[in-house]
């Protein structure tokens, strides 16, 4: 029991819940900035390469970026030690060594995970009410298709304790992660659109609204009857949805199970919530 408290990281985020103000927009900036730099300076030391210190400061930076909603200020918080370190004129580095930055951002936000969809996080209430639409049955096996940070598989769990959660994210930091901070679940860095389907109760999706005929072109070929697909958010236009959920404003749950009944010409009508309009710019 003691052990299952120490290691739950669920418990570790309720316990921490007073200091979630320091996670706050411009706090988290502030915390990051500041953090960085005395890294930075905790660090460093004739006997080690001055690369290593900019090096390691530069990556806790991307990696505290990862926490912020937006990209312009994942942006800032990435990009805040590397650049005041420049303008303050107080190190020489190679040119090439400026690069480093933006080679850790790739790496955490490759590319075609951006094309799919970026990182942003399924609220924790989000699912709350989806075991009530879409019961499952014990040990039932569900895949967060492109899983982040784990905030997806923290909201499914809290949906289905007992389930064998899955996480498949392209991006490798973030997998490690997402391992780290969820570690009842098994994570593994792929990409959704190669991995196999077939053996999944629930595939749940929070990508972006282009992803969706993709995703149900998948569902359709790979996913057993009686087995869903799952979306936050995002509408699948060529399905007839079983239900909708939606506990958190602006975050429904589109619920489909398979064999999937096609939409007709009016649900093609629904148009996606406006902050999926907003993301779509
Ligand atoms: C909007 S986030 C959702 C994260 C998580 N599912 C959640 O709900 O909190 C989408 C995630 O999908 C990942 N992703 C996008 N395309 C992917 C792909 N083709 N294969 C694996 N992961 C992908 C991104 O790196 C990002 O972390």
């Amino acid at each position: 029991m003691l052990h299952d408290l120490v290691t739950c990281p669920l418990f570790f985020m309720s316990a921490l819940k007073p200091l979630h103000f320091l996670l706050r927009w411009p706090l988290s900036a502030l915390m990051a900035w500041t953090g960085t730099w005395a890294l930075f300076l905790f660090v460093l030391s004739p006997r080690l390469p001055l690369l290593f210190a900019v090096a390691l400061a530069t990556s806790t930076g991307v990696l505290c970026s990862v926490m912020a909603g937006t990209f312009w200020r994942r942006l800032a918080i990435a990009a805040g030690f590397p650049l005041s370190l420049l303008l303050s004129g107080s190190i020489t580095l190679p040119a090439w060594a400026w690069l480093l930055p933006l080679l850790l951002i790739l790496l955490i936000y490759p590319m075609n995970a951006w094309r799919d969809a970026p990182l942003f996080p399924t609220p924790s209430e989000a699912l709350r009410q989806l075991e009530q639409h879409a019961p499952l049955k014990p040990q039932a096996k569900i895949l967060d298709a492109g899983c982040g940070l784990g905030h997806g598989l923290i909201a499914l769990r809290l949906a289905y304790p007992d389930a064998q959660l899955v996480g498949i994210e392209w991006s490798w930091p973030l997998r490690i992660l997402t391992a780290l901070r969820c570690p009842w679940a098994k994570i593994r860095q792929g990409d959704i659109w190669k991995a196999d389907w077939r053996s999944y109760d629930m595939v749940y999706l929070f990508q972006r609204p282009e992803s969706m005929p993709r995703a149900v072109a998948k569902a359709r070929a790979e996913l057993k009857p009686g087995a869903w697909l799952v979306s936050l958010e995002f509408v699948a236009l060529e399905l007839q949805a079983q239900a909708s959920v939606q506990t958190v404003e602006g975050k429904p749950v589109w619920l489909y199970q398979a064999p999937f009944l096609l939409a007709d010409e009016k649900n093609k009508s629904i148009k996606p919530s406006p902050s999926a309009q907003k993301k779509k710019k």
